[in-house]
C-alpha cells in the first residue's frame, strides 16, 4: 500500500483532452510546431501556397538560415529582473518591435482570415498590415479592430482603383501605407504550378480528395461566404472580386511601369507615413531616403518573388549604416524565433515583420493560433534578452552579437 501512496503522490494525471487537435496545440512549443499542425489541418495546395517560395526556394531557405549565422555575446550579472520590450514606430507605441505584415488571401488559412489576425494583433498591441489582396475588406477589418492598422498597396494600372482604396483606408483610420515594390511580375511558385493551384481556390477532382482528407478546413470553407478579393469587389461591382485568379489579375492590373515618380503620386493622395516594402539593395535604400519615404522594409517577399535575392537579415546593417539611420528599417522575412527579432534589432533594425509565422498559427487554430504565435515570439524574445543581459530595446546593440563567418 505504501508503494501506491508514493506513486500517487508523484503522478499528476493531465486533464484528459479528448480532441487530438487540442492535444497537439497544447504541446506546441514553437512556430515550427504550429507549422506542422497547420500542415495537418490544411489541404496540401493551401498549405503549400502559404509555405512555399519561388523556383528553387533558395531565398526561402536562406531567409531563415541567415539568423543562424549570428552568435550572442551575452553579458552576465546585470540584474535582468525587470524587462521592457516596448518599442515605437512613427511616434506611436507597440508592445514589442514586431509588425504583422500583409499576406494575400488570408481566409484560405481560416474562414475569419484577416479579422482574426487583426484582432490578435490588437490584443498583443502590435500593428497589423492589411493586404490589397485581402479577403476581408478595409472596412470589415477596421470594424473588427481598434488597434494600429496599416494598409499595403499594390499600384495597379487602374490608378483610380488604388486611389479609392487609399481613400477608404484613410476614412477607416489606417495609419500608414506600405507600398510593395518587388512585384512587377509575380514570382513563379512551383509548388502551386505542380498542383495546379489557383486563387481563389477552385474545386476540382484533386481538391475534392484533399478536402475529404481535411474535413475541419473543408467544413469551415463551405460554411462561410466564398473567398474573394474583398477590397476589389467593394469598389468595382459585385462579381469582380470572385471572377479573377491571381495570375491573370497580376498580368492585367499590376503596373510594370511603376517607378520612383509614383511615390510622389502616392504622396499626393495620402498625408500619413509611407513605407516601401521590398527594398533589396543599399542603393535603393538610399533612393528611398532621398524620395522622402518614411520607412523601408528590407524584404524579398518571403522568398516568393526573385529567388536568390539578398537575405534580409544580412542587409540590415549595411543599409542602416549607409543611410545613416535616416529612416526606420524593418526586417521582413524568415523570423521563426523571438531571438531572430533581437538579432535584427542588434544589427540596426527598428522592428521586424512576420507573415508565415502568424499564418501557421492561423491555419493551426484561427485567432487563438495567431495569438499563440505572437506569444511564442514574445516569450522567446524576453528570455533571449534576459540571457544576453539586456532589459530594454535600446540596450540591444551591436555589442551583444557577433556574425560568424565559418
Ligand atoms: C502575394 O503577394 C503572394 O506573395 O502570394
Amino acid at each position: 500500500m505504501g508503494v501506491f501512496k508514493t506513486v500517487f503522490s508523484v503522478v499528476r494525471f493531465e486533464k484528459l483532452t479528448l480532441s487530438r487537435h487540442k492535444r497537439r496545440m497544447n504541446k506546441a512549443a514553437n512556430i515550427d510546431d504550429l507549422r506542422v499542425i497547420a500542415k495537418k489541418r490544411l489541404p496540401g495546395g493551401i498549405f503549400d501556397y502559404i509555405d512555399g517560395g519561388a523556383e528553387d526556394e533558395i531565398s526561402l531557405e536562406r531567409n531563415v538560415a541567415g539568423y543562424r549565422n549570428i552568435e550572442w555575446q551575452p553579458r552576465v550579472l546585470r540584474d535582468v529582473s525587470t524587462l521592457d520590450t516596448s518599442a515605437s514606430l512613427f511616434g506611436r507605441p507597440m508592445s514589442m518591435p514586431l509588425i504583422l505584415g500583409p499576406t494575400g488571401f488570408t481566409r484560405i488559412a481560416s474562414s475569419q482570415g484577416e479579422l482574426d489576425v487583426a484582432r490578435a494583433a490588437q490584443d498583443a498591441q502590435l500593428p497589423y498590415t492589411l493586404s490589397t489582396l485581402s479577403t476581408r475588406s478595409i472596412e470589415e477589418v477596421a470594424a473588427a479592430s481598434e488597434g494600429r492598422k496599416w494598409f499595403q498597396v499594390y499600384v495597379w494600372k487602374d490608378r483610380a482603383l488604388v486611389a479609392d482604396m487609399v481613400h477608404r483606408a484613410k476614412e477607416c483610420g489606417y495609419e500608414a501605407l506600405m507600398l510593395t515594390v518587388d512585384t512587377a511580375v509575380l514570382g513563379r511558385r512551383e509548388r502551386d504550378v505542380r498542383r495546379g493551384f489557383t486563387l481563389p481556390p477552385k474545386i476540382g477532382p484533386s481538391t475534392i480528395v484533399d478536402g475529404i482528407l481535411h474535413p475541419h478546413w473543408t467544413l469551415d470553407f463551405l460554411r462561410n461566404e466564398p473567398v474573394t478579393f474583398a477590397n476589389i469587389r467593394k469598389s468595382s461591382g459585385d462579381t469582380a472580386g470572385s471572377a479573377v485568379v491571381l495570375s491573370s489579375m497580376i498580368a492585367n492590373q499590376f503596373d510594370q511601369a511603376l517607378s520612383w515618380t509614383d511615390i510622389e503620386w502616392l504622396r499626393s493622395i495620402w498625408n500619413g507615413p509611407i513605407m516601401l516594402k521590398g527594398i533589396q539593395t543599399v542603393a535603393d535604400a538610399q533612393l528611398a531616403v532621398s524620395h522622402g519615404v518614411d520607412a523601408i522594409s528590407i524584404s524579398n517577399h518571403g522568398g516568393r518573388q526573385l529567388d536568390g535575392a539578398p537575405v534580409p537579415i544580412e542587409l540590415i546593417e549595411p543599409v542602416v549604416q549607409e543611410t545613416h539611420g535616416a529612416i526606420p528599417v524593418i526586417c521582413d522575412g524568415g523570423i521563426r524565433r523571438g531571438a531572430d527579432i533581437v538579432k535584427a534589432i542588434a544589427l540596426g533594425a527598428t522592428a521586424c515583420s512576420i507573415g508565415r509565422a502568424y499564418l501557421y498559427g492561423l491555419g493551426a487554430d484561427g485567432q487563438r493560433g495567431v495569438t499563440r504565435s505572437i506569444e511564442m515570439l514574445r516569450s522567446e524574445m524576453e528570455r533571449t534578452m534576459q540571457l544576453c543581459g539586456v532589459t530594454a530595446i535600446d540596450q540591444i546593440t551591436r555589442n551583444i552579437i557577433r556574425v560568424r563567418h565559418s
